[in-house]
């Protein structure tokens, strides 16, 4: 019988660029023990992330398997389309984060379903999350949701200048906050939602 794997797997993925995928990754990753694997051989993830904490795929690196990642908190961060590889890491998923900006807009919508449709081929764990959201965007967000009818977890993060403080420096949210001041009062409510967010993907 196959050793159950403690580590965690979690896919970050949409069809629409710049949604927060490889953001998100980051902030969930410096807030614990993670490493993110990535095909995307343009990532940003070098400013970020400890140089032995993230492996970028060339075209013609495999996927290490299954067995390779036993035990290790794993987040893959795609590039913009699925290779084999990425697919294979979906299926090894606990969870799938779908994140998606200004939904309601014809086109993040539309690509948001779109999104959906092709991870549901190979993992039904889809945990929504409303990113860059603003009051505005909130609401029609969750006029979408309702039309939309999907029965999957939504979780809403921020708008907010944390994260690219988070990106150039390396540091987790949680940790920037702890410098108090104006920084904590800026952030806290950011840093509630990605712990909420990452509580239920620890489940
Ligand atoms: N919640 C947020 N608040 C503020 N800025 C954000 C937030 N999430 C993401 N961003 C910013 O949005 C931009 C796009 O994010 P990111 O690069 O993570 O998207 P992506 O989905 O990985 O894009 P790509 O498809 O190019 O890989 C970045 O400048 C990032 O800092
Ligand atoms: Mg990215």
């Amino acid at each position: 019988m196959a050793k159950k794997d403690n580590g965690k797997k979690i896919t970050i993925y949409t069809l629409k660029g710049g949604e927060g995928k490889t953001t998100l990754a980051c902030a969930i990753a410096l807030e614990g023990d993670w490493a993110i694997i990535t095909n995307d051989v343009h990532s940003d993830l070098t400013t970020a992330i400890k140089e032995e904490s993230y492996l970028v795929l060339d075209p013609h690196h495999p996927l290490p398997t299954k067995e390779e990642l036993h035990g290790a908190n794993i987040i893959f961060d795609p590039g913009g389309f699925l290779d084999e590889r990425m697919i294979d890491a979906i299926k090894m998923s606990d969870y799938v984060i779908i994140p998606v900006t200004e939904f309601g807009k014809k086109l993040n919508t539309e690509r948001f379903i779109a999104s959906v449709f092709e991870i549901e081929q190979h993992n039904k764990n889809i945990v929504i999350v409303l990113n860059k959201i603003t009051d505005d965007s909130a609401k029609m967000a969750k006029e979408e949701l309702k039309r939309q009818k999907y029965t999957y977890p939504v979780f809403e993060i921020k708008k907010n200048e944390a994260f690219e403080i988070m990106l150039n420096e390396g540091v987790a949210i949680s940790e920037i906050i702890k410098r108090g001041g104006l920084f904590k009062r800026w952030f806290s409510q950011v840093d509630t939602q990605l712990q909420k967010l990452i509580k239920h993907i620890n489940q």
